[in-house]
């Protein structure tokens, strides 16, 4: 049987050849890694949830008109996207103050922001993902200007969408990080959002109680990461609410 191509491989999905030019298959894995790999495991589970959950949201974004790469959902690991040019930037969005804020500024975890703030770190894992400015995007050629100001309100739309989604299930959004990558429609460029959305990628607290649902669950141990990421799914209503834990698929195709 042939063997389909494996075009990346990251800590927590592989990207495949699509059936299609212009199409990839995204396959979300159970491992979890936490400053910059050096925590790892693998949490039985996980990687089926963030696809049924990174599908929510970007169908969710599509409808409003945000552009994603997400096409459709083909089975429980796995979804068909377009293939974009990755901007090697992770694009922070912070609503309250956590993690490498309040250690970078000493600003108490939890305390709200005046107004969202968003940051941008180079991708780059052997440097460990550093902040940058503007200036060094612009002038090491990784965005444009007119990029950045894309991304900026690309980022603000999807801060607002997930924001609504999650408080009317009783979840503060504190903060998530996206990718942007660049599609071509002939000569013309489109940015369009990348990657995933997850719990992966933001962080979840219980408005009522603080408890954390996000993967600092793991990076702080905190319990059960499945349980925490199940409850997210649950509450947005993307599995049924008495379904018991996500086991582990056997099947994939
Ligand atoms: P930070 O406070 O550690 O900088 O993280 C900000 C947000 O970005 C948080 O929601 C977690 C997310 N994030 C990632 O998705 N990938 C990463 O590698 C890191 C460091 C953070
Ligand atoms: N995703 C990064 C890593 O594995 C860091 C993190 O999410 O905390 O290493």
């Amino acid at each position: 049987m042939a063997r389909r191509k494996k075009v990346y491989e990251g800590k927590a999905k592989i990207l495949y050849e699509g059936p299609e030019p212009g199409t990839l298959v995204q396959y979300f894995k159970d491992d979890a890694t936490a400053f910059n790999a050096e925590k790892r495991d693998v949490i039985d589970g996980k990687g089926v949830l963030n696809n049924r959950l990174s599908e929510f949201f970007m169908q969710g974004l599509n409808g409003v008109g945000v552009p994603t790469h997400f096409m459709r959902r083909l089975n429980m690991r796995e979804q068909l996207i377009r293939a974009a040019e990755i901007i090697p930037l992770e694009v922070v969005v912070r609503n309250v103050a956590a993690g490498s804020l309040s250690k970078r500024l000493g600003i108490e975890e939890g305390t709200a922001l005046p107004r969202p703030i968003i940051e941008f770190c180079y991708k780059d894992d052997k440097l460990g993902d550093p902040l940058v400015t503007e200036e060094h995007i612009i002038a090491f050629g990784w965005a444009s200007q007119q990029d950045l100001d894309d991304i900026v309100a690309l980022a603000l739309r999807v801060n607002d969408f997930l924001s609504g989604c999650m408080m009317a299930v009783g979840i503060k959004l504190v903060d998530f990080k996206i990718e942007v990558g660049r599609v071509w429609d002939g000569d013309f460029q489109r940015l369009i959002l990348a990657d995933e959305i997850s719990p992966d990628s933001c962080r979840l607290w219980d408005i009522e109680t603080g408890k954390k649902l996000d993967k600092d669950v793991f990076r702080q141990d905190l319990g059960s990461l499945s349980d925490a990421y199940t409850e997210v799914a649950r509450r947005l209503g993307v599995i049924p609410h008495n379904s018991g834990p996500v086991a582990r698929p056997t099947l994939i195709n």
